[in-house]
């Protein structure tokens, strides 16, 4: 099979991509336009794979989304490419619109355009999988009953409302065009290679250069935790056996404050690589609380566990203690992103024009 995934450069892409690549022989064409988040570092390995195609596209590109299909003519199409982070989204909240937004768009377009030239078994079999977010069903209070395919959408930031946006354009293109799309609703992932302005990497990286760790308010909001190769694994069998049209929400079942994630990790690090004079615990700094900060998280993932036989396979203990593993053993990749090197990655390290990677 030829897998068409966007933002295969990011964090989650990038797992997805490494784990496709590694378990099965489908070839992937990875497009990313490479923002500040995409990072062929993290897919170094697959840097002369045959079977690992990366096309440097920006999905707001009508035509250069519809060369990829004629040249390519995917058998299926996961999107995944996004701006993806809440407080860059109360800064700017433009570009969320236009990526997120009008990027899902140009690609519904093309794949509905593309789709409806193919014939038999290929068009029966062709799929768009959108890969979205939980925050699209805002947030709970501390004794609601966890999101479920049928929560009403009531986003809270301009990076949800701007994925809720998208998620409905998707169904709306199923419903009037009968393009065979699937929809999953992740909750919060965290695992390697994930950029340092989300809360697990940010803390870890912070903490191994002694620097304080921020706290939003009190600490006591709450996220349902999963790690990424578990989110990978959700995506690939949603892919081959979700029905066209339906909804799966994917979670970890694993509800955790913020304050109770950050100390785990400094218990980690407290083993793992102990301070002579004191506990990472004493670097905790409580700051000024995000905006529209939402309360709780939760995912009842029992649809997609039901129907699909998925399961995550990690705990949290085991994928908190991989991924600062992972960070204390990748010194490469975090120097990289952090002095912003990684920017020049395709260029430096690849030698290579963009669209060549893996051919
Ligand atoms: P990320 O920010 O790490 O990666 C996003 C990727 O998209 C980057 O490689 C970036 O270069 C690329 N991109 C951005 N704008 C683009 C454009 N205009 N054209 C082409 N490529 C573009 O994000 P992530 O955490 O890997 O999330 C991936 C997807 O999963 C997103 O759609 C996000 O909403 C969703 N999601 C993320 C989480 C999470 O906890 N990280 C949870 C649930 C759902
Ligand atoms: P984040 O990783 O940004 O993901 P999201 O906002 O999509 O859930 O944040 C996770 C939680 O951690 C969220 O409740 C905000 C909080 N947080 C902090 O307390 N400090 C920080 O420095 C960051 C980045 C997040």
């Amino acid at each position: 099979m030829k897998i068409m995934v966007t933002g295969g450069a990011g964090f989650i892409g990038s797992a997805l991509v490494r784990q496709w690549i590694a378990e099965s022989d489908c070839t992937i064409i990875n497009v990313d336009k490479l923002t500040y988040a995409g990072n062929l570092h993290s897919l170094a390995d697959l840097q002369h794979h045959p079977r690992h195609i990366f096309e440097q596209v920006d999905i707001c590109d009508v035509e250069g989304v519809e060369k990829l299909f004629r040249l390519h003519r995917p058998d299926a199409v996961i999107h995944l490419a996004a701006e993806s982070h809440v407080d860059r989204s109360i800064h700017g909240p433009m570009v969320f619109i236009e990526t997120n937004i009008t990027g899902t768009a140009v690609l519904l377009q093309a794949a509905r355009g593309y789709w409806n030239e193919l014939s038999g078994e290929a068009k029966e079999n062709f799929r768009f999988h959108h890969v979205s977010t939980d925050e699209v069903y805002g947030d709970l209070d501390w004794q609601d009953p966890p999101f479920t395919e049928e929560t009403p959408y009531t986003p809270s930031s301009p990076y949800s409302a701007s994925k809720a946006a998208s998620d409905h354009l998707v169904r709306a293109w199923h419903r009037t065009y009968g393009l065979p799309v699937l929809i999953t609703n992740c909750s919060n992932n965290y695992g390697p290679c994930q950029f340092p302005e989300k809360l697990i990497p940010l803390v870890i990286l912070n903490a191994l250069n002694h620097k304080p760790l921020p706290v939003y308010g009190q600490g006591l909001n709450v996220r349902d935790w999963l790690y990424v190769e578990d989110h990978a694994r959700a995506l690939r069998l949603v892919l081959a056996k979700g029905e066209p049209g339906r909804t799966y929400n994917i979670g970890g079942g694993c509800e955790k404050q913020n304050i109770q994630v950050v100390e785990s990790i400094c218990s980690i690090l407290d083993r793992m690589k102990p301070l002579h004079s004191q506990s990472y615990h004493a670097l905790i700094t409580f700051v000024t609380d995000r905006p529209g900060h939402d309360r709780r998280y939760a995912i009842d993932a029992s649809r997609i566990q039901q129907e699909l036989g998925w399961q995550p396979l990690e705990t949290f203990d085991s994928g908190l203690e991989k991924t600062v593993n992972w960070y204390l053993n990748n010194g490469d990749w975090v120097t990289n992103v952090q002095s912003g090197a990684y920017r020049g990655w395709l260029e430096s390290h690849y030698r290579l024009p963009a669209g060549t990677i893996g051919n």
